[in-house]
């Protein structure tokens, strides 16, 4: 016999925890189920520990979805102003970052002891290690069958989230879930990850691995972030790379200003006035870390005096330095990215309510809708305003 719940949660990670507590608090009795060994595995790794947990400022278009106004529903009803209050009613101690991201000043850890303290009060059950061997539609909803049993439920919550860290327990089930139920799904790639270099490009930049410098940077669709690039032995990586990273498509190159709002030309003939022998080479050092400056230019031009620059080298400088055009061989794919792109199409799902349109009772959650945030906290705020938006449902 088939254990009876109102609501069947499979994923306890930041959308199906907010959702569970949200559903519980409803009146429904919730189950959550999930295969891994501990709940919220994402939140604990999540900024370096300490979880970046939503921002102080989220918009719309902070978030990447064919349907750019699908999210805006669920983020209105429940705006990270609201997750703020209920992280401060736990007495979680927070600091804000730069861009307003949201930290936890102690630990990850917090976030997840809140989520599961949220659960308990609102009456759910969370049973871990429970894998799920299939999903049926039955004349009283769906019906769950596990390695450690069978839940029978009137609403069934997806909320496993995206491929991003398979170590960490990702897996495709909520795309399969979608197809199982005849939902269509925008192709999904690795977002918010680093890139690797061709390897002429590799051997250029290696030398300035561990550099990191303030970029601007940008896609070939126009799109451009103020941001931190960071250097690394395999290629490009720092809150720069990750954000471009959700724009890029492969064979095409990113381009970066390492000099945004400080004009170089202009800059160096103001130098040239004061020490018109000054080398080139010299001169850029006062601008941009010395081991950039010898990877963009050559040792002839380099010795040459800001003086005596020609209009080809002008033109170079303002290139190499403004403009400057990388093509990237790859990302490092889902082994190290913080989310998934793409995923169940939201033409399927209610914005209201993430109920899918071809399967009444059937939900679709968090990462694995396609919905994917900037980094700075934008993927759990989803995470939690779905979630919500959910639960407020049931
Ligand atoms: P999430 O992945 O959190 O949870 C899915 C749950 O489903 C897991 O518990 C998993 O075990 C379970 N599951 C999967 N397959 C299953 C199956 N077949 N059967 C049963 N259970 C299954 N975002 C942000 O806003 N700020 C940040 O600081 C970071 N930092 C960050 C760092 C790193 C290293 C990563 C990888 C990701 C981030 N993110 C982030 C992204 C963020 O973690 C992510 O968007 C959310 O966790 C998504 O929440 P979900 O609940 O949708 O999935």
């Amino acid at each position: 016999m088939a254990e009876q719940f109102d609501v069947v949660i499979i994923g306890a990670g930041a959308a199906g925890l907010m959702c569970a507590a949200t559903a519980g608090y409803q009146g429904q009795s919730v189950l959550v189920l999930d295969n891994a060994k501990k709940p919220g595995r994402k939140i604990l790794i999540a900024g370096g520990g300490k979880c970046n947990f939503t921002n102080t400022r989220v918009e719309p278009q902070h978030f990447i979805c064919d349907n750019p106004h699908f999210v805006k529903s669920a983020l209105a009803r429940y705006p990270s102003s609201e997750f703020i209050e209920l992280v401060e009613r736990h007495g979680i101690d927070i600091e804000e970052r730069d861009h307003g991201q949201l930290f936890c000043q102690h630990s990850a850890k917090d976030i997840v002891d809140m989520l599961l303290t949220e659960c308990d009060w609102a009456g759910n059950q969370i049973r871990l290690r429970h894998e799920i061997l299939s999903i049926q539609a039955s004349a009283k909803g769906y019906l769950v069958n596990t390695n450690q049993g069978e839940f029978q439920a009137a609403n069934l919550v997806i909320a496993t989230g995206g491929l991003s860290m398979p170590k960490l327990g990702a897996t495709p089930f909520g795309y399969q879930v979608a197809e199982q139920f005849g939902l269509s799904m925008a192709n999904t790639r690795a977002g918010l990850v680093p890139f690797t270099l061709h390897d002429h490009d590799k051997t250029k930049f290696e030398p300035l691995s561990g550099v990191s410098l303030p970029v601007v940077i940008s896609a070939e669709n126009g799109v451009s972030f103020a941001r931190d690039l960071l250097f690394t032995h395999r290629g490009l990586s720092g809150p720069a790379a990750l954000q471009i990273s959700n724009y890029w498509r492969p064979g095409e190159s990113v381009s970066i200003d390492y000099l945004p709002q400080k004009p170089v030309l202009e800059t160096l003939g103001a130098m040239a006035q004061s020490k018109p022998k000054q080398t080139l080479k010299n001169a850029l050092a006062r601008l941009l870390p010395k081991r950039l400056v010898e990877t963009l230019f050559d040792e002839a031009q380099l010795e040459i005096q800001i003086s005596q620059l020609n209009k080809a080298l002008q033109a170079q400088i303002e290139q190499q330095v403004h403009r400057f055009a990388i093509r990237p061989n790859a990302t490092e794919g889902y082994r190290t990215a913080e989310v998934t792109l793409g995923g169940v199409c939201t033409d399927e799902l209610s914005s209201k309510t993430m109920e899918a349109k071809k399967a009444p009772g059937l939900y679709f959650i968090g990462e694995v809708v396609d919905v994917t945030g900037w980094l700075g906290g934008f993927n759990f705020q989803w995470a939690w305003s779905s979630g919500v938006a959910c639960g407020l449902a049931m």
